[in-house]
This record gives structure tokens, sequence and C-alpha cells, in this order.
């Protein structure tokens, strides 16, 4: 099993510049999508390649992973996705990304690294701190999707976030995922592993209520 990257180590303090809108895609006005944690991006791919009306940007804290990802994207040439190297619990400090935030329409946090080890669970890229500079930047009626098959660290990412008023649970059965950034239900890297082999999939999605 990999070993996790630690976000707390002093390299991650800094992230790569992080160029406006309109240099990352064609279209800078298309709905955009943020996937925090996206490894070497393999799902946004597939989403980027279908969903031509939607921009997808992806934060990923193993430099290895993005550099992988931005060799693909120039090979295929895809206007519509963009990936970012660093620790996206330090990227809210950046001005550029403040307004990138201000624009997203939803953001996921798909099977975020668990830090099982309570000492560790100042690394779990879901903090009190995160979540609150995301309610204040984040736009009336963005979401916040969040997947994990760590029944413990779905507890622990439902109750930081839903501690935050800002944010309300939408019921699943009523979401409308067609309108969504991911409207053909595609699966993550991770997913795929979890389906295969019949693991609990544990899942929310947020809306942030107030402006
Ligand atoms: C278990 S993998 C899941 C990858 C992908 N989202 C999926 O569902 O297949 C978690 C990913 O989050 C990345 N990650 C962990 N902490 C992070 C942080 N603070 N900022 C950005 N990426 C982070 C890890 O390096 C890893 O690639």
């Amino acid at each position: 099993m990999r070993q996790h990257v630690n976000p707390l180590s002093k390299n991650f303090d800094e992230i790569e510049r992080v160029p406006s809108l309109i240099e990352m895609f064609d279209d800078s006005k298309l709905n955009l999508h943020l996937d925090i944690g996206c490894a070497a991006g393999e799902f946004l791919f597939d989403l980027a390649l279908v969903n031509s009306n939607w921009n997808y940007l992806g934060i990923e804290i193993r430099e290895r992973l993005v550099k992988t990802a931005k060799l693909k994207l120039q090979e295929k040439k895809i206007k519509n996705l963009y990936f970012i190297f660093g620790n996206a619990n330090n990227i809210l400090n950046d001005y550029q990304i403040k307004l990138i935030i201000k624009n997203v329409k939803s953001i996921s946090f798909n099977f975020p690294d668990p830090w099982f080890k309570k000492r560790h669970y100042k690394r779990r890229v879901i903090q009190p701190e995160f979540i609150k500079s995301l309610s204040n930047l984040l736009q009336k009626g963005s979401l916040i999707f969040i997947k994990t098959d760590v029944k413990e660290l779905f507890d622990y990412m439902d109750f930081t976030i839903s501690s935050n008023l800002s944010f309300k649970k939408i019921d699943k059965n009523y979401f409308n995922y067609s309108e969504s950034y991911n409207p053909n239900k595609f699966f993550t890297t991770r997913e795929k592993y979890v389906i295969m082999n019949k693991f609990d999939i544990f899942e929310r999605i947020y809306i942030k209520s107030d402006s």
C-alpha cells in the first residue's frame, strides 16, 4: 500500500503559481467543478472528454501524479481541464484560487486519504477551518460532494461540514445528476476498486444555503 503524503510537511507550504481561469480554459465562462485529491486525474479526463459544457480543475498533493496528468493533457489537447499541484488546505491563501472558488459550481472530495490514527486527524483534507473558508467564498447554491469507503471518515467529514451552518444536506434521492458535473455518474479510480471488492460506499451532497 502506498504511503500517504503528509500535508502538514513544510514541503507543501507553497503551491505552484495558479493561472487565471482565462489562462486555464478555452471558455472560462463554462460551469466549473473542482476535484480535490484528484490523483492522476483519470476521473477528470473521463468527465472533461464527454461534458464539453463544463470546465474541470483538479488539485493533487503528489507532484508526480500531477506531472503525469499534465503530460496527458498536452497530448490530448483538452481545453476544459486543468491540474494544480499543491496541498488543498493551503490553496485558499492564494488570491487567484480565492477568485476561482467564488466561481465554482461544485467541489468533490472523492475517497480522501483516511488517516486512521486520531493523532493524524489534522492531516485529513477536510478540516473545520478549511470548510469555514469555503463557506465564506462559495456562492449560494454551490455544491460539495463527499464519497468514501471508510465509515468513520465519512462520519467525521459529515460532522465537520454539517457543523458549518452554511451547508445543508441534500437528499440524494431527489438530486438531479443530469445537471451536475457528473451527469453520467462516472466512477473514480478508487471507486472502481471499491466496487470490484464490494466494499460499502458512503456519500453525501451539501448545498451552500446562505449568501
Ligand atoms: C485515496 S486517493 C483518491 C484519489 C481519487 N480521488 C479517486 O477517488 O480515485 C486520495 C488522493 O488525495 C490526495 N491528497 C491527499 N491529501 C491532499 C491534500 N491535502 N491536497 C491535495 N491532495 C491531497 C492524495 O495524494 C491522493 O492522490
